[in-house]
């Protein structure tokens, strides 16, 4: 049995890393998933995935800020021990530094969540800049930037060319000057991954990235094998909740049918 991480602040993040010590992180979008992950992994991430795993949307470009809220203060209100980033969905950000400082704001204001991810590179640096320096931590995320898919063509390996690989380096290095706490490397050759996190002080956390990342993260509802049909080769999954939800659904279909459910022990007198 492994021993529970230790809780960690923002500042930890960095000396984690230093001390070769991987981040594991899970994506959550609700309380009671919240209250059977605290403590078991260091980070969940309210990701705005919850746009397409909860609501059905092919993409995550729908998600408002509101609906993020929503979900964040019920992961807060489930976890005292792990910390929380909440994904700024798409235009909650991109248009003026201002915006994406209010929106930021407000997530720190009515969620309790720690900090925030938002999705870019280069570009993003003022907006990264500018949110650290009013105390709200900053989660970077490049490669495949899911936020992007159209622009990008699907979600497909970022990278693969030199040219590629070098605007990734690139923007790892500016989301880090501009203050950021760790880097999402989504969709990222292994050994351009491996090469980006070990020019880096602040941990990477990938998702399709090879293992030569800081931390890994998943999403939770792929990881539980409820998101049937979903396999993308970088997925593991650690358990057949799917199978088991839908043997559950048929034995008490089947136990009402031929009246063995309610029994007396269901009953009142
Ligand atoms: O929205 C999300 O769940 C994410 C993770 C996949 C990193 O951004």
């Amino acid at each position: 049995m492994s021993a529970e991480p230790k809780v960690l602040t923002i500042p930890d993040l960095r000396e984690q890393k230093a001390q070769g010590r991987k981040l594991t992180v899970l994506t959550c979008y609700d309380a009671l998933f919240a209250r059977l992950l605290d403590g078991a992994v260091d980070m969940l991430l309210v990701g705005d995935s919850l746009n397409q795993v909860l609501a059905g949307h092919a993409t995550t470009l729908s998600a408002t800020l509101d609906q993020m809220i929503y979900h964040a203060q019920a992961v807060c209100r489930g976890s005292t021990r792990t910390l929380v980033f909440v994904d700024l969905p798409f235009l909650s950000y991109q248009v003026t530094v201002e915006e994406a400082l209010r929106n930021a704001g407000r997530v720190m204001k009515e969620t309790g969540a720690h900090g925030v991810k938002l999705e870019g590179g280069e570009h993003m640096a003022e907006t990264i800049r500018a949110l650290v320096r009013i105390g709200i931590p900053v989660m970077g995320h490049i490669g495949l930037t899911p936020q992007s898919v159209h622009q990008l063509g699907g979600y497909r390996v970022q990278g693969r060319d030199p040219a590629a690989a070098d605007r990734l380096r690139s923007d790892a290095r500016f989301v880090e000057e501009a203050g950021a706490c760790s880097i999402v490397l989504e969709l990222v050759p292994a050994a351009l991954a491996t090469e980006v996190s070990r020019r880096l002080a602040v941990p990477t956390i990938g998702i399709g990235a090879g293992p030569g990342c800081d931390g890994q993260v998943l999403v939770l509802h792929d990881m539980l094998g409820l998101n049937e049909g979903f396999r993308p080769r970088f997925l593991k999954t650690y358990a057949d909740l799917a199978g088991t939800v839908r043997e559950a659904a048929r034995a008490f279909a089947d136990e009402v049918r031929d009246g063995r459910y309610p029994g007396k022990e269901h009953s009142f007198e």
